[in-house]
């Protein structure tokens, strides 16, 4: 398929007299006509358009997952709008720690009121939190209101589940412990015109030890080269300038395929794409990054100057507990190495506080790197016990107390190194794609740098979408200040 009128053509020829088809991408298109059916009958009988809100609660992964829900919304007939007060919500949850789950359930108290005074309310649950069983039965108990619950693995099944729920009184649950599945070609509705997430692969393989991931988006799996690319040629014809290529791990990304292809040799086909100008990718673990990827990004022109590296910890002793695979030494020579080869490059980082075990001297040890390879960001978390993971059971948890004090003195080294580095392109000129307007000051337009800053520039919003050559002026502690140069790319 080509484009999306194609699938509008493929949808519309669905014979809803015949018994769904078995092939995935025809089943769910079925599924799709059949729900836009019974949501036009819905709207009928309310007065009304039925409107529909998704929400993302989780990373980029399930920020894309929430645009395939909207895609299939949207195509079943609902208006998608930004409230929770539509006649259908789904929250897409995140896991990752428990903060994020706790958020979820004091949310769903407030929609319950919602539900009561709207007799067309319906309330649906999916993403990482919904693959913990122990979820499934809380929600189950408490939560009754609830009428669709589906997990990580079986979301290419929306339209699906959609009519399930119309056709069934109560709560429906279906939740897959995994799946080799990728099923390509659903529709989509993204956020941004210009821009967009494009999955390579699903699921990770690392187990790192404090990390719930591998058991909520199941085992690693790449998708076919050919299907990535003709995703991104079709989302160039639909406007789109920059994609995110995104995985738990993208430089193992290849290993489960049957043909010989690594992330280095996939960007090489993505960069041969006529028409795309920027490309990023999320997440890269350091173990697995290749001399071959650091010389693609050396040598490429879209590759953006932007490398996020997780650290999660400077102490080696702390990395081996957390089965990362690498100690400080390696990773501080990968972090040389990268900024030697490609010295205008941004590097960012996650770090994880308070993991069992970890004394001062740990941190001390991560406050080390942090000002040795200087990153111009870190996003620092406290270790959050999650059930099931191997961390959780180990020795040595650390008080809150003793883990917010370690986050407080990371914290400084972070804003610290990031000051520094923040000024040090005032004066240069870079090229920014503008993404929006500005909110205080509608005659000032913010576009995002290849290294993944921030500038703000006097200009109009005929701009948005188009990349445009920038002079910073001035930096204001994390963005820039600069005037656009004359004459767009
Ligand atoms: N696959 C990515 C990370 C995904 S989760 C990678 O390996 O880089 C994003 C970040 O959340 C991680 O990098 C880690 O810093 C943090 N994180 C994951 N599990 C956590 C936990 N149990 N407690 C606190 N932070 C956690
Ligand atoms: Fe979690 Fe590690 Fe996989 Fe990242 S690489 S998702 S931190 S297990
Ligand atoms: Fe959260 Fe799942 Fe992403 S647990 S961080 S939404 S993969």
């Amino acid at each position: 398929m080509e484009n999306y009128n194609d699938m509008q053509t493929m949808i519309d020829a669905q014979d809803l007299t015949l018994s769904p088809p078995e092939e995935e991408v025809q089943r769910q298109y079925y599924f799709i006509k059949k729900c836009r059916e019974i949501v036009e009958k819905k709207s009928k009988e309310a007065g009304r358009a039925l409107t529909a809100c998704s929400v993302c609660m989780g990373c980029q992964m399930n920020a894309r997952d929430s645009e395939k829900l909207s895609g299939i919304l949207e195509m079943a007939g609902f208006t998608c709008v930004d409230t929770e007060d539509a006649d259908f919500v789904i929250y897409n949850t995140c896991t990752v720690r428990e903060h994020a789950s706790q958020r979820v359930y004091g949310r769903l108290g407030s929609l319950s009121g919602k539900k009561r005074a709207n007799p067309h309310k319906k309330i649906a649950l999916c993403g990482c939190m919904m693959q913990e069983e122990a979820v499934i039965a809380k929600i189950k108990k408490s939560y009754r209101f609830v009428d669709l619950i589906f997990g990580t693995h079986n979301i290419f099944k929306f339209a699906e589940l959609l009519c399930t729920m119309f056709e069934s009184g109560g709560m429906v649950v279906d939740i897959w412990k995994d799946t080799d599945q990728i099923v390509e070609d659903l529709p989509v509705e993204r956020k941004y015109p210009f821009k967009s997430g494009v999955n390579i692969m699903f699921g990770c393989n690392n187990f790192c030890s404090y990390c719930i991931v591998p058991y909520v988006r199941g085992r690693e799996r790449s998708r076919k080269p050919e299907d990535i690319v003709r995703e991104i040629r079709r989302l160039v014809d639909d406007g789109v300038v920059e994609i995110m290529l995104l995985g738990q791990n993208v430089n193992s990304y290849g290993k489960t395929l049957n043909t010989l292809v690594t992330f280095a040799g996939l960007l090489e086909e993505i960069e041969k794409i006529e028409g795309l100008k920027r490309i990023r990718f999320m997440t890269s673990h350091p173990k697995d990054l290749s001399d071959e990827l650091i010389h693609a990004m050396k040598h490429s022109t879209k590759l953006c100057r932007h490398l996020h590296l997780p650290l999660q910890s400077g102490s080696t002793r702390i990395l081996e507990k957390m089965n990362r695979h690498y100690t400080k030494e390696q990773y501080l020579a990968l972090a040389e190495k990268i900024k030697r080869e490609i010295p205008d490059i941004s590097l960012t980082t996650d770090i994880i506080v308070g993991f069992p075990g970890e004394t001062p001297a740990d941190v001390d040890e991560t406050i080390d790197v942090i000002r040795q390879v200087q990153f111009d960001n870190a996003f620092t978390f406290l270790y959050s016990k999650r059930t099931g993971t191997p961390a959780a059971a180990m020795e040595g948890q650390v008080p809150e107390a003793i883990a917010k004090e370690g986050f407080g003195r990371l914290l400084k080294a972070v804003q610290d190194t990031a000051k520094k580095r923040a000024g040090r392109l005032v004066g240069e000129t870079w090229e920014a794609l503008v993404e929006e307007q500005n909110e205080q000051d509608a005659s000032y337009m913010t576009g995002r740098l290849s290294n993944n800053m921030i500038v703000h520039f006097q200009g109009n919003a005929s701009l948005i979408g188009s990349i445009v050559r920038v002079h910073l002026t001035e930096c204001r502690g994390f963005y820039y200040i600069g005037r656009m140069c004359e004459g767009r790319e």
